[in-house]
Formats: structure tokens, sequence, C-alpha cells
């Protein structure tokens, strides 16, 4: 069996003569949360939609849990939370959950009970005969989200779930989907035009800009990729340490201070981060010093999405 729960090749869409997605290899791991991050106009919608098999790729091909996108038993394999969500006027949200349910090929009973099982699971008991579409952005996306589930996919699909939300709907949004994957045997591929946002919630992301993926990976991969090489050490004697790699590995270390909390400064060049990483524990245990803290300075996801995506030469 294939290990990805989603594989793309060279998966693109053009509209007349503008890529708006170009040759995407999107391989997305199974049960795990991916990010599919990317500024606005950067190809997500238009990626979703060919997975969920809306729209035709103009060239390129995909599978969803081994199957053929856009095939029946691919579109099967998938929930799809639409970023844009129409609710009848006069539709309560069990009858809203059912129709769905019966859209997707459910009888009615397997519907009624799949709806009142979804409603429980996202705490819409209060709200199960009211009507969504006077609910909150926040109670909305609840529907939308449960509404993808009553099939049971293999993979939920979200096109920015978290966009206009207040936090408090956002966090919400964000630990529905913990405790999902944790539960259940589900893969979730989220899109976002806030890396930062995902934080907590992702473990792998794909950054796409102007239709093309430009990095991918685990998040812990990402962040180090962008890490500056800069540590912060601490000890049972800062002073001599400090002083000691000033003299001894001033060929690989760019600079060393002491900050105003008595903490040792250390940047490296990335390629010699190993180096520090090495060295450090021998000099401790030979001069019998303790180690309190060592640590890499991260970069913030913030920072990161600035660095690849605000530069002039990114906008299309
Ligand atoms: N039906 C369409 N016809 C023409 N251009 C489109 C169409 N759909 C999307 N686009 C263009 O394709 C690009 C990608 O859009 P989209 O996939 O919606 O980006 P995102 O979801 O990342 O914001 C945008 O420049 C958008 O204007
Ligand atoms: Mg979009």
């Amino acid at each position: 069996m294939n290990n990805y729960i989603i594989e793309t090749n060279n998966l693109t869409k053009k509209f007349g003569n503008f890529v708006a997605v170009k040759d995407l290899n999107l391989k997305i791991s199974r049960n795990k949360i991916h990010g599919f991050i990317g500024p606005n106009g950067a190809g997500k919608t238009t990626t979703i939609k060919m997975l969920t098999g809306a729209i035709h790729p103009s060239n390129g091909i995909g599978t969803i849990d081994n199957f053929k996108i856009g095939s029946k038993k691919g579109r099967s394999s998938i929930g799809y939370a639409p970023a844009e969500s129409l609710f009848y006027q006069n539709m309560t949200t069990i009858d809203y959950l059912v129709y769905i349910g019966q859209i997707k090929g459910l009888s009615q009973k397997e519907a009624v009970e799949k709806a009142f099982s979804l409603i429980e699971y996202f705490e819409l008991d209060d709200n199960a005969y009211r009507k969504p579409f006077n609910f909150s952005s926040g109670m909305k996306k609840k529907v939308i989200v449960a509404q993808a589930l009553i099939n049971d996919p293999k993979v939920l699909i979200l096109d920015e779930p978290t966009a206009n939300l207040d936090p408090t709907a956002r966090i919400n949004i964000i630990e529905i989907l913990k405790k999902l994957i944790s539960e259940r045997d589900l893969s979730i591929f989220i899109s976002s035009h806030i890396l930062s946002e995902l934080e907590s919630l992702v473990d792998e992301v794909t950054l796409v800009r102007s239709g093309e993926i430009v990095l991918n990976g685990s998040l812990h991969k990402v962040k180090n990729i962008f890490n500056k090489g800069q540590y912060q050490i601490d000890t049972s004697n800062n002073n001599f340490l400090k002083k000691y790699l000033e003299k001894n590995c001033n060929e690989f270390i760019t600079s060393i201070e002491e900050n105003n909390k008595g903490l040792i400064i250390v940047n490296v060049e990335n390629e010699n981060r190993y180096k520090l990483e090495s060295v450090i524990s021998p000099i401790l245990s030979h001069f019998k010093i303790r180690l309190l803290k060592f640590v890499e300075e991260e970069t913030s996801l913030d920072e990161i999405y600035k660095k690849i995506y605000d530069s002039k030469q990114n906008m299309r």
C-alpha cells in the first residue's frame, strides 16, 4: 500500500494562459495533520478543488488513498470543508447534516444516526434545531467541519478553516481537529495563509507561492532550516566556559557574549552547528562543569513566513 494518503504528480491547473497551479508534487503522510500554506492567490483553493474532483487538472495526476483523484472512490475517501459555505435559510443543523449524509449515499436511518453523533461530538446539542444560516462564523465553521465527516472519510480536507474567525472560535476548531486526529483513523489536509496560526496543530507543511512548492517537510525540519545558529548556554561556570570557547573554538564560533541574565550566547555559521554541539559535552565533562541549559534559538514561524513571502519578486 502506498504510504501517502495524498500524492500528486505534476498536478497543474491553467485558466486560459494563466498557470494557477504548476507541476505540484504533493506527498501527504497518513494519519498526520498537513498544513498547506501560502498567501492569497498562491493556488491553495485551486489545488484543493482538483483533489476533491470539483475541477479537472490541466495536466498531471494524483491519488487519494490510492484512488485516482476525481474518481468515485477517490471522492468518497474525502471529507471536504470548503472555505465558503452556503446554508439554506430555513434548514436546521440536524436537517442539514442528514441532507448532506444522504447526498453522500447514506440511507435516511444511517444519516440521522451519524448526524446526531456528530452533533454530540461537536457539542452542537443546543443548536441542533436552530438554523446555521443565522449562526456566528465560528459556529458555522463547526457545522461545515461536521458535515465533512458524515461519510467517515479517510482524509479531511479543510480550506482555510480558521480564516475570519475570532481567536476563541479559532482555538475551538483547532482543538476539535487535534481531538479528531488522535481518536480516528484520519489524515487532515488543511490550508491557511497564516503559518503561525497552525503551529500547535500541524506535523508537516507544504509552502506554496505562485502555484509552486517553495518548501515542504516536517514542521521541525522547516524551523530548523531557518534557525540562525544561535545558542543559549548556561552552566555552573559560565565565566570559564566562555573564555575557553573564545580561546579554543574561534575557528567555527562567529561571536560569543554574555547576555544580561549571565547566559552565554554563541553564534555559529549554520554549517558549523554540529561542531558546537559535539565539542560542548567533552569540554564540560573534562572540566567538571555542569550543564544547566543548551538550546538553539528558534526562528518564529512569523519570521519564516516573512522571509519566504515578503519580497517584491514574489508578487504575481
Ligand atoms: N476560475 C478561475 N478563473 C481564472 N483564474 C482563477 C480561477 N480560480 C482561481 N483563479 C486564479 O488562480 C490563482 C490562485 O487562486 P486560488 O487557488 O483561489 O488561491 P488561494 O486559494 O491560494 O488564495 C489566483 O490568481 C486566482 O485569481
Ligand atoms: Mg483560497
